[in-house]
């Protein structure tokens, strides 16, 4: 009998093992099918310079290479049997990965980023942190709400698109990297697990923006100073309840003002305008999709416009969950612009940039870092207070 059990369990142990195989087999596939992605050992990271060994001896990038082939190519690199299991997907940002997207953005208006399974996973997490956070009474989300530097909460109302009247229908969760050592958010992971997880994202989301960025300094500007945009950008996460509002958009067209938004939904209702015309964002499964605002424009003579975009009601009951990474500049640096001319003679690009969230409600960049945020008790509360169905503006 005992020894019965003892060979039940030790199946059911295969069996996981199996299971777990197939699903890191499936992981490793999917990260390899979006070129720009290679292979790496887990434990190699602690070792400088294998990653570009590996590369450039194994032509990891072909997702049609077979695993097995792979792990023959480490193995015979470390000297001994290399398991699957040992084997991770990363990101091999050059300074030229994403080079092949700039002509998209000049021509199309936007581009799809390539995220790893392991990242795309994080989101949807945050995604269901979300939903527990926003279902919680309002006393309980404003404590984690820090306005006067952007961070955490933000109910319906103060955020909009185009004019204060009609507020983006969504709360939001933020995150700037600028706030890391505030004393204020030291307890708050604790409380609110959302919160660790978006600065999670931040980091992971902060190395393919430098990776795009690399790749358009190679493509537009070669030899140009790296720019800075860790402490100028914010991650965010909107949750919508689109049933309970009547008007067709959630959020009216605009563009962001920021460098890029890279940004990705859990449900239908981003529209992109592509030739004049509004269309739904097609975003993959493990993509991001990476929005041109007019700063950026500014930066590229013009050669990359803003990208214009709004959220449509498809009235579900259903809420809706998005992720955004609004990418700016630190404000304590002078940007030249990549490609100069007349779109762009004479603007000084980060004050610009450092205004662009006062269009939409939001205090500057200026403001934000040095603590003087909006303080929801000194605004408007009719604006502030979430509308009942009948009265939300068309
Ligand atoms: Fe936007």
């Amino acid at each position: 009998m005992v020894g019965g059990i003892a060979l039940l369990l030790a199946s059911s142990a295969v069996a996981a093992l199996a299971i777990r195989h197939e699903a890191r087999e499936r992981e490793l596939i999917d990260g390899l099918r979006h070129g720009g992605y290679v292979l790496y050992l887990r434990h190699a990271r602690r070792l400088r310079g294998d990653r570009e060994a590996l590369s450039s001896e194994s032509k990891l990038t072909d997702f049609l290479v077979p695993l097995g082939v792979l792990g023959s190519a480490f193995s015979a690199c470390y000297r001994r049997p290399i398991a699957i299991e040992e084997m991770c997907v990363m990101s091999l940002v050059t300074d030229n990965s994403y080079r092949s997207l700039m002509p998209q953005m000049e021509e199309r208006g936007f581009a799809l980023v390539p995220i790893d399974a392991a990242l795309g996973r994080a989101i949807d997490h945050s995604f269901a942190l979300g939903h527990g956070f926003f279902t919680k009474p309002a006393e309980d989300k404003l404590r984690y709400a820090l306005p006067a530097f952007v961070e955490g909460y933000r109910e319906l109302g103060p955020e909009y698109s185009k004019v204060p009247e009609r507020p983006d229908l969504t709360e939001s969760f933020s995150v700037w990297n600028r706030n890391r050592a505030r004393p204020e958010l030291e307890n708050w992971s604790a409380g609110c697990p959302l919160h660790g997880v978006l600065r999670d994202i931040f980091d992971q989301l902060t190395g393919v923006t430098r990776g795009l960025f690399r790749s358009m300094i190679d493509y537009w500007a070669p030899g140009a100073p790296e720019l800075r945009f860790s402490n100028g950008s914010w991650l965010q996460v909107n949750y919508y309840e689109p049933a309970r509002h009547r008007r067709e958009l959630l959020q009216d067209p605009h563009e962001d003002m920021h460098l890029v938004t890279l940004v990705r939904a859990n449900a239908p209702g981003l529209e992109i305008e592509v030739d004049g015309v509004f269309v739904p964002a097609e975003v993959g499964e493990n993509e991001l999709l990476v929005m041109p605002g007019s700063i950026l424009s500014l930066m590229t003579g013009w050669r990359v416009k803003p990208l214009y975009h709004q959220v449509r009601n498809n009235h579900r009951g259903d809420p809706r969950s998005s992720i955004l990474f609004f990418v700016n500049p630190e404000i304590d640096q002078v940007l030249e612009p990549w490609i100069s001319n007349e779109t762009n003679a004479g603007v000084d690009i980060v004050a610009r940039a450092s205004a662009g969230p006062s269009n939409f409600g939001l205090p500057t960049l200026v403001d934000g870092l040095a603590g003087k945020g909006t303080d929801p008790a000194e605004m408007d509360t009719a604006i502030r207070a979430p509308r009942p169905l009948e009265s939300a503006a068309q």
